[in-house]
């Protein structure tokens, strides 16, 4: 199914584009921004399936309603205005089947569209569709790459899914060697050179098979490779990996480039990992900043707060309250077990099946393979940590 977006805005609309992409149905979706009449002619040549449109003038209105005429199979999602009834019948003719009066996220445009599509019988996909789990550290050393590593390992244990585990950390990656003595086949950027013949077959060969159904693709050994790496190779490579796996766990490390940012737009989820010191947490604030304005929906963000221990300056309710957010996900601070695990590049399930830390990663693992939709309710009470930021005005530059 063929859908055209029309909107002011570049990077909204890069954002639809990319959930639309993602969504359960096959559509073929082109772009353009600025007003309706800009992209008439490309419209009148051939027509889409559904327009999405976020009109800028009244005169776009006046130019769907042209359209219309023409293109009666044309349906119309319309974004950011609220019609009165009187306008609502002349806009039905117009073939607008839904109105979308706030400007919505990825996700409430993809269910739009996913309605209109359902009743045209727009395709379903039939290619296996794995979910991509994005890990970043707020800040260096908060553990992002030793959970990544061990809840590849703990989804793999705990299921029959096949796992892999990719690092982008293009300079300095080492996730790899947190469950392995072994080396992969290839790596990262090998395979970025080679994204153009990229299919399932080329990027099994690429990958070591840690245990069974896990699987890894390392970093480049060296870092200067690393910088060759293009955030369109590393679109092909996250997308072959999620038509064969049922779980693409990537370390995205802290550096935030084309590269990242390309592997959080494909995330389905994102793991921010961050300890509870007032560095980290800050850093996690410019981080929040920096989903909102690449219009993430919050359900996609997941705060884990590594080395946990009670007792300290700060709570877990002033995390909360500061990121204003109620889930966290909690993993305690265990540094010999730990230590053993990341020194002898063996899982830390393996070293320490019944520490708390292990325990952590396999309900960490089960919530992602049950997932449990918790609300969010921020509202109410600012805590200590929240009156600090504010009073200091921390903003993203
Ligand atoms: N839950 C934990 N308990 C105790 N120690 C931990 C825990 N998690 C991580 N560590 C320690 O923190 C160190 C740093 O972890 P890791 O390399 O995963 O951080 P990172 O966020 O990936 O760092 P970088 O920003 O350099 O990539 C590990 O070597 C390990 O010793
Ligand atoms: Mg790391």
């Amino acid at each position: 199914m063929r859908v055209h977006i029309v909107s002011p805005s570049a990077d909204r609309t890069r954002n639809w584009q990319q959930a639309l992409t993602h969504a359960v149905r096959i559509y073929e979706v082109t772009t353009s921004s600025g007003g309706l009449a800009s992209a008439e002619i490309g419209l009148r040549a051939t027509p889409p399936d559904v327009l999405v449109l976020q009109p800028t003038h009244e005169a776009d209105i006046d130019l769907l309603q042209s359209l219309a005429q023409d293109h009666p199979n044309m349906d119309c999602v319309l974004l950011g205005t609220q019609p009165d009834p009187a306008q609502l019948m002349g806009l039905m003719r117009a073939g607008v089947r839904e109105v979308l009066p706030e400007v919505p996220d990825g996700v409430q445009l993809s269910m739009a569209v996913e309605r209109l599509a359902r009743r045209r019988g727009g395709s379903l996909r039939h290619t296996k569709r794995g979910k991509v789990l994005c890990f970043m550290s707020c800040k260096g050393g908060s553990g992002a790459t030793f959970l990544a590593a061990n809840l590849a390992v703990a989804l793999a244990e705990q299921s029959n899914a096949r796992v892999a585990l990719i690092d982008l950390n293009l300079q300095f990656g080492d996730a790899l060697l947190f469950i392995s003595s072994q080396t992969g086949p290839s790596n990262v950027a090998e395979v970025a050179l080679n994204s153009e013949r990229l299919d399932k077959d080329l990027l099994r060969s690429s990958l070591l098979e840690v245990s069974p159904g896990l699987f890894a693709l390392a970093a480049p050994n060296d870092p200067a490779s690393g910088t060759d790496v293009l955030p369109e190779q590393v679109q092909t490579l996250l997308q072959v990996a999620r038509s064969d796996f049922d779980y693409v766990v990537v370390d995205i490390g802290r550096t935030l480039n084309g590269v990242a940012l390309q592997a959080l737009d494909m995330a389905d989820q994102v793991y921010a990992v961050l300890q509870l010191t007032l560095p980290f947490i800050r850093d996690g604030k410019r981080l929040q900043e920096l989903f909102r304005s690449l219009d993430y929906p919050p359900s996609k963000i997941h705060w884990v707060l590594n080395r946990f221990e009670k007792g300290g300056q700060l709570t877990l309710s002033d995390l909360r309250q500061s990121l204003k957010t109620p889930e966290l996900i909690t993993i305690p601070n265990h540094y010999g077990v730990v230590a053993d695990s990341v020194n002898q590049g063996v899982p830390v399930s393996k070293v320490a099946p019944r520490s708390p830390v292990t325990k952590a990663l396999a309900d960490m693992a089960d919530s992602i393979r049950n997932p449990d939709v918790t609300e969010a309710t921020t509202s109410g009470i600012k805590g200590l940590l929240s009156k600090v930021f504010d009073k200091r005005g921390i903003k993203v530059a």
